[in-house]
């Protein structure tokens, strides 16, 4: 262990969202429109994010944007046009619906990341806003549905309760580790364990578990020098899961398996079963969309059959 002083995480207030990425496995919708606003159901796969960051007591969003994602930036603006028309037609209901997309307490700044250099580089672009205190990352490609507390709600109490780091994670089929981060936490308790060791999608042979990185992360400020120091790693690109392995002979570090269940929305199939997830928890629409699931599949295996 080092000298470093351990953080207060009883107060993360700030959230980072890394919003730059290219979303090509949405072309041609990701022409024009980012992949954090596609919609599941009637919400964009970010304000699902933002609102757990808002619920677990953030109250400083950070979105690191690129040049061409001003659709996100314009999405948290207030739209005084149409705040105007809802009023007189006296829809208090959707006047309402519009302006919390971002309450009132809560403030969004946006910060450039110029070059897509990876999630890293695009966590270190936040330093400037996050300066010296502990702070949240939210992927939000990994859309968490939870009927109890937010799962970053469940790090930070977490991470407040062990004065540590908190990282989300979840496990996945050996052959699926290229795809993740992958941490080594020999010794769980419960839902956590101590991480040992974590390493950049490696493959299945060199995988050290099966307990790979969902993108909810609970960080220490030191991971900025960290970063700062990183070189590029896995697929070119300047990777957070480096600097945080860089940090964790200085600062613990949990690795927590939350309570929720997490949506792959960075892939198609992931995008459709969230639609499908929340189209059954809205009131309004669960019985009309479990009907047509029925009829369609009941439709779709009769024609297989054929
Ligand atoms: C990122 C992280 C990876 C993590 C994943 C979770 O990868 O680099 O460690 O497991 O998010 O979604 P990406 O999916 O952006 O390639």
């Amino acid at each position: 262990m080092s000298h470093v002083a351990r953080c207060d995480y009883r107060r993360v207030r700030k959230a980072v969202f890394p919003v730059a990425g290219l979303g090509t496995r949405f072309l041609p919708a990701t022409k024009t429109v980012p992949k954090e606003m596609l919609p599941v159901v009637d919400r964009p796969l970010i304000q699902y994010a933002v609102d757990e960051a808002i619920a677990a007591g953030c109250d400083t969003l950070v979105f690191v944007t690129n040049r061409y994602k001003h659709a996100v930036a314009d999405y948290f603006d207030t739209a005084y046009e149409l705040e105007q028309r809802l009023a007189r037609a006296g829809k208090d209901d959707l006047l309402e619906l519009v302006r919390n997309v971002l309450p009132s307490h809560v403030r969004a700044v946006f910060v450039t990341q110029a070059e897509a250099r990876g999630l890293g580089h695009a966590v270190l672009c936040a330093k400037p806003v996050i300066g010296d205190e502990p702070f949240a990352v939210l992927l939000p490609d990994d859309l968490i549905f939870s009927r109890s507390a937010g799962a970053l709600a469940q790090m930070i109490t977490l991470a407040s309760e062990a004065s540590a780091g908190v990282i989300a994670v979840q496990d996945v089929p050996r052959e699926q580790t290229a795809s993740y981060g992958i941490v080594d936490a020999p010794s769980f308790s419960g839902a956590h364990g101590r991480i040992q060791s974590i390493v950049e999608k490696p493959k299945p042979e060199l995988a050290p578990s099966t307990l790979a990185v969902v993108g909810r992360y609970v960080l220490p400020p030191e991971i900025f020098a960290q970063l700062e120091k990183t070189t590029p790693g896995s697929g070119g690109e300047i990777q957070l899961t480096d600097g945080i392995a860089a940090l964790l002979p200085h600062q613990p570090m949990l690795a927590y398996r939350f309570d929720g269940r997490r949506f792959d929305c960075g892939s198609r199939i992931g995008l459709v079963e969230a639609t499908i997830q929340f189209a059954l928890e809205h009131d309004d629409l669960a019985e009309e969309a479990r009907r047509y699931m029925r009829a369609a599949l009941e439709q779709a295996d009769a024609e297989q059959s054929v």
